[in-house]
């Protein structure tokens, strides 16, 4: 094998992350744009490298770190970081970092298209428009639910879960709130949000929209009866991580019309979604581009490199999530 380069880079990224990173060492990127490497070709990539800048797809587990011995550094080009396992890396002394911040505002605005899009059939009209069904204008086609004026309950007001609530402020939406703790009065008051049990959200609540981080209290957090307590009339909207829904629970409310809709960019076993979720018509999904703009993702990118850049040349790295041990 030829020379290996200190730096991976798990999938193409933007460009001016690359050269920020090339600027201190070389760099290999998985050359296919399209391919996710499965957990044994990663495996076979890390010996010898310093850092990984990895993605969400890739399991960072301690099977991969006991493989990279001279690994100082995972960058995450995520807000979420679920995909690494943090007491592993802790035990190796590696430091895990992801892309806070930047991401917020973008992934606001999917979580508004979703909403919009399945309140209003958007997906679905297009569609109809498409296949060539559209014959006349007609007082009972595609009738949708109004947005604007009705109940918007967020589950997780961190940064992403705030700036969804800022958006509903412009729809004169109610807003009803669900975290473990209650956000500061000044937060409240400025958002207009109003805490609420998870109970009393979901029976409340028009909209159900999820901005929690994936962890074991959250996983299945929406469950089959969770479903069950929401209004038949509601939509829920997922921009956070698949598995904070039960799938299987979902599709079958949503078949059977127990709730209105779902809009969903995250799903439990990406890429696959569950069948039912494919074919229907109150369901709007998408491949998980919450932050997928070009300025978001160049941002998070160059995150993610300047977290390795610091690393790499002895300095503390801007957002660690870990606690890494010394190394000896
Ligand atoms: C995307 O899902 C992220 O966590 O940034
Ligand atoms: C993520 O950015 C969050 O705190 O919601």
């Amino acid at each position: 094998m030829s020379r290996v380069a200190p730096i991976l880079v798990t999938q193409r990224v933007p460009e001016p992350a690359l050269d920020r990173l090339r600027q201190i060492a070389d760099v290999d990127v998985n050359p296919d744009p399209d391919r996710v490497w499965t957990s044994d070709e990663l495996l076979a990539q890390v010996p010898t490298r310093r850092a990984i800048l990895a993605m969400l797809t890739n399991r960072i587990d301690s099977r991969l770190l006991d493989a990279a011995p001279d690994l100082e550094i995972v960058a995450n080009m995520a807000v979420g970081y679920d995909n690494v396992d943090l007491a592993a890396a802790n035990e190796r002394g590696v430091v895990v970092t992801n892309t806070p911040g930047v991401l917020t505002e973008t992934t606001a605005d999917l979580a508004w298209a979703l909403l919009l899009a399945v309140a209003r059939r958007v997906a679905e009209a297009d569609r109809f428009v498409r296949a060539g069904r559209w014959t006349a204008w007609g007082p009972m086609l595609m009738l949708g639910t109004d947005v604007h004026g009705k109940t918007l309950g967020i589950v997780g007001l961190g940064r992403i879960g705030q700036a969804v609530a800022r958006r509903a402020q412009g729809f004169g939406m109610r807003i009803l709130y669900h975290q473990r703790r209650r956000a500061p009065a000044d937060l409240e008051g400025s958002l207009g949000a109003q805490y609420a049990s998870l109970d009393d959200l979901l029976r409340a609540a028009d909209f159900v929209s999820l901005h929690t981080p994936l962890t074991a209290e959250t996983t299945h957090l929406i469950d089959r009866s969770a479903l069950e307590k929401m209004k038949p009339t509601a939509y829920l909207i997922n921009v956070a991580r698949g598995a904070v829904v039960d799938e299987a629970a979902l599709a079958d409310a949503l078949t059977s019309h127990r709730i209105a809709g779902a809009g969903l960019d995250v799903f439990e076993h990406e890429p696959d979604v569950a069948p039912a979720l494919r074919t229907l018509d109150n369901c709007v999904s998408v491949p998980h581009i919450g932050s997928a703009s070009l300025e978001t993702r160049t941002r998070m990118a160059l995150i993610a490199a300047e977290n390795i850049v610091a690393v790499l040349s002895g300095h503390p790295p801007p957002n660690v999530v870990n606690r890494p041990r010394r190394r000896a």
